[in-house]
């Protein structure tokens, strides 16, 4: 029988939802600092097997979700492919500021061995985990990590990459579809290695006009998912379109992914009548409400659940568990959910 969190995702609803949170391992978790300090360096944590292995288990054994998430990052995928990378303390990812002729550099063939200690890190989180629960893959979708790509790290408004979508349409398209091509690979391992489901990040989908989202963002999903579902019906794709709002039905229907992820800001009432079954709907709460706690945590809880009830519903967050979360209150929540928004 295939585990709860993966019958979700291909449809079928459950009662109370399943339940995982974006960014369940992380600084949040004492136990995850001591494992990164030993590490020293975040890419070190990464794709050393043992740590990434032991940082994935983390919050599964204090917590008991039903899904593990790859300990991992959507920028390994332009690393194993070559491209510069480094996490500088306090600011977040570093990478060269990408130039057109750069993409000719992405180098396809060193995906596997680069990426060789990421499958064998997912081989033994598999042997750790308890048999209901299941292991998530996951990459950056090609937007994103080209948004990362082209303004050399994180920015405020993606500026550059805009203008370039529209000035060098043929440079982007190029750079998209090398990250296309990257992604299936990296994701098939993954699944070969022994994820259950895939999620695609697409952090900054939100930026684009809807011309340019079909585009640049709902595409690309789509060939993702007919290339995944040949090799692999069985194995869930989640698509996380951050901040499309109103593209979310568009990008459902284009896609064809099997849930898609809501944002904190995305009304589920509103998510449910643009998103069709048996498509599934991933989300929602606010990482603040988390942090929080109490009164007003239960309230939202509540809320969420009441709005999606009777629709296949993974419970999640609207985007990564913030740091300062006191983990007491991870624990309140998955309590919570547990017991369909009843316990208080
Ligand atoms: O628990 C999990 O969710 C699994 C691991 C995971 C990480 N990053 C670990 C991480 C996942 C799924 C991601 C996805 C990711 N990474 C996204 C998409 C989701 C989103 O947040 O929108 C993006 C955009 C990135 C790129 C990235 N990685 C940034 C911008 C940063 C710096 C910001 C920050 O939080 O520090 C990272 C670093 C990172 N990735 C950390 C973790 C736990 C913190 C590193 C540390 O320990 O210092």
């Amino acid at each position: 029988m295939a585990k709860k969190l993966v019958s979700v995702l291909r449809g079928t609803p459950s009662w109370p939802p399943p339940l995982w949170l974006m960014r369940q391992a992380g600084r949040y978790l004492p136990e995850y600092r001591a494992l990164r300090a030993r590490a020293g360096d975040f890419i070190t944590l990464c794709t050393t097997p043992e740590l990434a292995a032991e940082a994935t288990l983390q919050p599964v054994r204090r917590f008991g979700m039903d899904g593990a998430i790859l300990f991992s990052d959507i920028l390994i995928l332009p690393w194993a492919l070559g491209y510069g990378l480094r996490f500088a303390d306090g600011e977040g990812p570093v990478l060269p500021r990408w130039q057109p002729e750069d993409t000719a550099g992405l180098d396809l063939r060193r995906l596997e061995v680069a990426l060789a200690p990421v499958m064998e890190a997912i081989a033994r989180v598999r042997v750790g985990l308890g048999e209901d629960t299941a292991l998530i893959g996951f990459a950056g979708a090609p937007f994103t990590v080209a948004c990362y790509m082209i303004e050399g790290g994180g920015s405020k408004d993606h500026a550059r990459t805009r203008a370039i979508a529209y000035r060098e349409p043929r440079d982007f398209e190029h750079l998209l579809a090398v990250l296309t091509e990257a992604t299936i690979t990296s994701l098939a391992l993954q699944i070969e290695a022994g994820a259950e489901a895939v999620m695609l990040f697409d952090s900054w989908a939100g930026v684009l006009p809807t011309s340019l989202f079909r585009q640049y963002v709902a595409n690309p999903a789509a060939r993702i998912k007919s290339a995944l579902g040949k090799q692999f019906p069985e194995v869930p794709v989640i698509g996380f379109p951050r901040l499309a709002g109103g593209q979310l039905g568009l990008y459902a229907a284009i896609s064809g992914v099997d849930a898609v992820g809501m944002d904190t800001a995305t009304d589920p009432a509103l998510a449910a009548s643009l998103v069709a079954p048996p498509v599934a709907l991933q989300g929602n709460l606010d990482p603040v409400a988390l942090l929080a706690g109490g009164a007003p945590m239960i309230a939202e809880v509540r809320r969420l659940l009441g709005a999606l009830r009777g629709r296949a519903h993974v419970f999640n967050l609207g985007h990564g568990i913030l740091p300062e979360t006191p983990p007491a209150h991870v624990a309140e929540l998955i309590a919570l959910v547990r017991s369909g928004g009843e316990t208080a």
